[in-house]
């Protein structure tokens, strides 16, 4: 069969309810998202606050190049293409440290944790016109933050980091406030999943949770306090909850759990008044937010669940971020958040929660794990190519900021990614 799209025209794959599922296999296609997306959007490389301190580092990658988010001894934290500026080879070998130098393995370049090349071995074989000041580590193209959220771009020109962010600006906010500084410590390390699966399958689905987490599900409404379903109202999943999914623009996504974490927000302030000082958490909030605002800030229980498109989600404590590796292999390395400013109770139950849920031995990030291989898996029976997409398009409001809302089980959100998608897939590398 005739692959029904041009490299330059992916507009027939995105319907208005059905997506081919082509996007989610065909390698040709994931090449050019690494080209349009990967290598030219902004993405999320992490933190400030995973580098608490000078010389701290992080190597990871943006789609497939390597690059190396680091603290200098000045304090600033910088994105650098980790490529030695002799002929190229990684000068950052290991992923997480501290350095105040950089030392290329090869030739045994030195360069400060700030960027100069700070020394050659052999000075003497170069001319006079080899200036060392021309030859430091590169900064990637473009790098600006939100609430220290370090965002790069490997495309020289685009849209500002305010213009693509838009809305979603707003739940990188509502993720940070969750403490009264308005800060966090992410030094609880990482966990990650690694599965046989098209990157685009991570997150933002309110529909699969019934069915997936079934057990998960079943298991909240039997333990009494403690856990992250007492967040929440009767089942968070259901039409009935008053639950939203949102369309933010640019592929921004959220699932809005606030309409029924406030009908519940009292059941949930007695379970953080049950944990030591939890009553001084609070009001802590309330004293630093106002009372309005604290309320909806203790609601929202520091989990905005926003997918920011391509790369991050904000979901429970975590930072997550998905690393696309292949057209069926992803990575997705999961951050906790620490809320600076509160009683380690606090931070206590939050990882708790995180860990049952989420964690290596957890009861739901598993078994999604599990459904993305056997959706990559049952995608290969593609006789018949198109996906459904249609659930709650009789049904979305599209309001009056442009966004487009449904209820916690429409697919709102996929469609909003894959508008997303096909956006940055449409326009023309420069
Ligand atoms: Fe780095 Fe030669 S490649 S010093």
């Amino acid at each position: 069969m005739n692959a029904p799209y041009s490299v330059s025209d992916y507009s027939h794959l995105v319907q208005r309810d059905r997506v081919h599922s082509a996007i989610y296999t065909d390698p040709a296609i994931f090449e050019q998202e690494m080209a349009r997306i990967f290598h030219r959007a902004w993405l999320c490389v992490g933190h400030e606050a995973e580098l608490p301190n000078p010389g701290d580092f992080r190597a990871t990658t943006l789609g497939r190049q390597p690059v190396v988010m680091v603290r200098g001894d000045d304090g600033q934290v910088r994105v650098f293409m980790n490529r030695c500026r002799h002929r190229g080879m990684t000068v950052c070998e290991t992923e997480t440290g501290n350095a105040r130098f950089f030392t290329c393995w090869y030739h045994g370049w030195v360069y400060s944790n700030t960027g100069p090349l700070q020394d050659v071995p052999g000075p003497a074989g170069y001319g006079a016109d080899f200036c060392k000041d021309d030859l430091g580590l590169t900064p990637v193209p473009r790098q600006a933050s939100h609430r220290g959220f370090v965002f790069a771009s490997l495309a020289p020109d685009g849209p500002s980091l305010a213009e693509h962010l838009g809305p979603a600006a707003r739940y990188l906010d509502i993720y940070m406030d969750a403490s009264p500084l308005g800060q966090i410590a992410v030094t609880a390390g990482v966990h990650r999943t690694r599965y046989r699966g098209n990157w685009k399958f991570v997150g933002m689905d309110g529909y699969h949770p019934h069915y997936t987490h079934r057990s998960v599900l079943d298991a909240w409404r039997r333990r009494p306090g403690g856990n992250m379903a007492d967040t929440h109202h009767g089942d968070p999943f259901a039409d009935e909850s008053g639950n939203l999914t949102r369309d933010l623009g640019n592929g921004h996504v959220l699932l809005d759990f606030l309409p029924g974490r406030s009908a519940n927000l009292d059941r949930y302030l007695d379970t953080l008044r049950r944990q030591p000082q939890g009553e001084q958490y609070i009001q802590a909030m309330l004293d630093t937010y106002g009372e309005a605002r604290g309320r909806e800030l203790l609601a929202w229980a520091g989990d905005p669940h926003v997918g920011v498109y391509p790369n991050l989600q904000l979901i429970g404590v975590q930072i997550r971020l998905v690393r696309p590796l292949a057209v069926d292999d992803t990575e997705v390395l999961m951050f906790p958040g620490l809320l600076q400013g509160v009683p380690d109770s606090i931070n206590s139950m939050r990882l708790r929660q995180h860990e049952s849920f989420y964690g290596p031995a957890g009861a739901g990030s598993p078994d999604d794990a599990e459904l993305f291989e056997r959706n990559q898996e049952g995608l290969k029976a593609d006789v018949e190519p198109w996906l459904h997409l249609g659930r709650g398009l009789n049904r979305e409001r599209l309001e009056a900021d442009g966004t487009r809302t449904g209820l916690i089980g429409d697919e709102t959100t996929q469609r909003g990614q894959l508008r997303g998608w096909l956006r940055l897939m449409s326009e023309t590398p420069a």
